[in-house]
């Protein structure tokens, strides 16, 4: 199949690779690129888990082919911070117990991040309503939203 050149920024450096035209995003960065902190759970849009910021904006990269993004900026959870520097979203969720097995929480980490930047001390219903399109099947939802919730207050 032809391939295409696609540019993008991922976590601030460029990338410049040929792809198929029918690549998805999520794959691009998980088999392209190596950054398999972008999870797939459903591949068609509903479990959030493969949720990265699209010039800032929250997208699933499962809905995405990587065609989609040249020229864009893409961040993904390896963008936030790492073992050393986590970012505060990511000390809160470690600090208030909002994961277990984390295969959800890069997506939820990816949404909350712009929603935190927008509202920073969000309600409980806010949160809620935010983390709305992400799934988890282990923490029961609370203590993500305690997460946030802490997140806000540092
Ligand atoms: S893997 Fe993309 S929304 Fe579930
Ligand atoms: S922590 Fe396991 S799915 Fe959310």
């Amino acid at each position: 199949m032809e391939r295409l050149t696609v540019h993008m920024s991922v976590n601030g450096t460029h990338f410049e690779r040929a792809v198929e035209p029918r690549l998805l995003l999520s794959d691009f960065l998980r088999h392209e690129l190596g950054l398999t902190g972008t999870h797939v759970g459903c591949e068609h849009g509903v479990c959030g888990a493969c949720t990265v910021l699209f010039d800032g904006e929250p997208m699933r990269s499962c809905l995405l082919f990587a065609i989609q993004a040249n020229d864009h900026a893409i961040t993904t959870v390896e963008g936030l911070g790492d073992e050393t520097h986590l970012h505060p979203l990511q000390s809160a969720f470690r600090e208030a117990h909002g994961l277990q097995c984390g295969f959800c929480t890069p997506g939820f980490l990816m949404t909350l991040v712009p929603f935190l930047q927008e509202n920073p001390n969000p309600s409980e219903d806010e949160i809620r309503m935010a983390i709305s399109g992400n799934l988890c099947r282990c923490t029961g939802y609370q203590n993500i939203v305690d997460a946030v919730i802490l997140a806000g207050k540092q």
